[in-house]
């Protein structure tokens, strides 16, 4: 299933709103208005703070309180997620700019490897699926169509999975951490080159510079990386190479 709604190429400016209002309105909604989960009051006015000026074309993964939100800031929103109560209770409230909405129904599993992506995206929020490997697999297919200075949006950081992408992003070239506003992550495109999607220069990436190789004591992972990491990256570089080979390799694989 990938049914696309109300979908629109013309992109005109988003109505005159009053955002305010439309705040107050959204912070009527309560916890049960659907079954998801609603994004928080105060991202709702973190995302209005670090959104670009001009926002042209936004995508989320999920739908709800943000999608009112969304649809009301970007003249062209596309929000791919399954059909449930959550899509059901957004398409019914009146707080909702329709026109400026695509849906594409589906698990975002399956859906975003099939999308045609055809403009660079300005705000992109992943709220869909939180499961390993979802969140990274949403990530995969969006990051390279954000535009330089576009906002990145991860919701839900204290559950493992997602927390493990925004760590990843928050430490990479192609992204500024902005703010973190309770478990909402911001983050803002940077303008350095998009890494390839078929490539593998792991090494180029801050994540693993900072932390290849992982000690295998105690266990994969275990305190010594994080206490080694605590050294400057140059510091360790010139140790590493005053050591003698054997005892490296040593202190590699014990
Ligand atoms: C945390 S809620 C999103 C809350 C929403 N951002 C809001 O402001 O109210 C997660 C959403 O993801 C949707 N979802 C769950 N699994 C999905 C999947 N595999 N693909 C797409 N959407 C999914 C759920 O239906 C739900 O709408």
């Amino acid at each position: 299933m990938n049914e696309a709604h109300g979908a629109n190429d013309r992109v005109s400016a988003p109505r005159a709103i009053d955002l305010e209002r439309l705040v107050a309105e959204l912070a009527k909604l309560t916890p049960d208005w659907h079954a998801h989960g609603l994004f928080s009051q105060r991202a709702t006015s973190a995302l209005l703070r670090n959104a670009k000026a001009d926002v042209q074309h936004s995508l989320e993964t999920g739908v709800g309180r943000s999608t009112l939100l969304l649809s009301n800031l970007s003249p062209q929103h596309t929000v791919f997620t399954v059909p449930d109560d959550s899509l059901q209770a957004t398409l019914e409230s009146p707080l909702l700019r329709r026109e400026s909405v695509t849906v594409v129904e589906g698990p975002t599993q399956l859906t975003l490897p099939r999308h045609k992506f055809e403009h660079e995206i300005d705000l992109a929020l992943l709220d869909g699926p939180h499961a390993y490997p979802f969140p990274d697999l949403e990530y995969y297919y969006v990051y390279p169509h954000l535009s330089p200075g576009a906002l990145l949006v991860l919701d839900d950081i204290h559950i493992p999975t997602v927390n493990n992408l925004f760590r990843f992003v928050s430490e990479d070239s192609m992204f500024e951490p902005i703010e973190v506003v309770g478990t909402t992550a911001f983050l803002r495109r940077t303008t350095a080159p998009g890494f390839p999607i078929d490539q593998d220069s792991w090494e180029t990436q801050r994540y693993n510079l900072d932390r290849f190789p992982l000690s295998g004591w105690p266990a994969w992972g275990g305190p010594r990386p994080r206490m080694r990491n605590l050294v400057p990256l140059r510091v360790r570089r010139v140790v590493k190479g005053a050591l003698p080979k054997r005892l490296r390799q040593w202190l590699i694989s014990s």
